[in-house]
């Protein structure tokens, strides 16, 4: 951790109970979740959104799913797609002990099957965070469901830095997949979209038309 990330994670307050355990289960399971300022990052979108919709791709243990669900208004409404029932057993027992469970939906399905069929609209706020060679496409499906200024959230930008390394042939399908989708994110023309230097590069973009 750097200096700046120290000093930053020093100053807030510890998040709420249930979060500080689900990072370390996540740990002990090694299972992948979103890093603390990005579980932040999201809680502060959401107050600041008043996000009553929400749509997130990849629950694993729910970590991402808590942090924004606890910012949620009261008659907020999260929908999460995590095709791995292990993974969302766990995240269930979390998000019933938080009290969330009346709000949030779990679908055990491939994300892409998924959003084909999925009826919402006017989300304000999806969030991405499953199999990265899908990128692309998960994004081309959730752009029409957001409202006019609603935003998308990815996670992995970077890949621990590997993206923004000089490409080599080396280069795993993971890095080479997210250096296209970046592009393509980047320049899309329904978005006004950025990358930030946070967690694990975080993109942020807001529908414009
Ligand atoms: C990095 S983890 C999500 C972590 C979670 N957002 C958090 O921070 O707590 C990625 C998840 O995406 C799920 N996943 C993989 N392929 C998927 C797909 N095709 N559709 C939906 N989810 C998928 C995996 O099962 C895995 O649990």
């Amino acid at each position: 951790m750097t200096e700046i990330l120290r000093y930053l994670e020093a100053s807030h307050p510890a998040p709420h109970p249930l979060l500080l355990e689900l990072e370390q289960h996540g740990r002990k399971d090694g299972i992948p979740i979103v890093s603390r300022e990005t579980g932040r990052f999201l809680s502060v979108l959401v107050h600041m959104m008043q996000a009553n919709r929400i749509l997130e791709v990849g629950t694993a243990y729910g970590y991402s799913t808590l942090w924004m669900a606890l910012a949620q208004p009261p008659a907020g409404k999260l929908w999460t797609i995590d095709p791995d029932t292990a993974r969302t057993e766990v995240a269930l027992t979390y998000i019933r002990r938080a009290g969330e469970d009346d709000h949030i939906t779990i679908f055990n399905q491939d994300a892409l099957e998924l959003l084909e069929n999925f009826q919402q609209r006017n989300l304000d706020i999806v969030f991405i965070d499953a199999d990265k060679a899908q990128y692309r496409a998960y994004l081309d499906l959730v752009v029409p469901m957001l409202k006019r200024s609603g935003i998308v959230v990815i996670d992995n930008c970077m890949l621990d830095g590997r993206v923004a390394a000089p490409p080599s042939p080396d280069d795993d399908a993971d890095v080479v997949a997210m250096r296209a989708f970046n592009d393509y994110f980047l320049s899309h023309p329904e978005l006004d979209a950025t990358i930030l230097p946070l967690g694990d590069g975080t993109g942020i973009g807001a529908r414009i038309r």
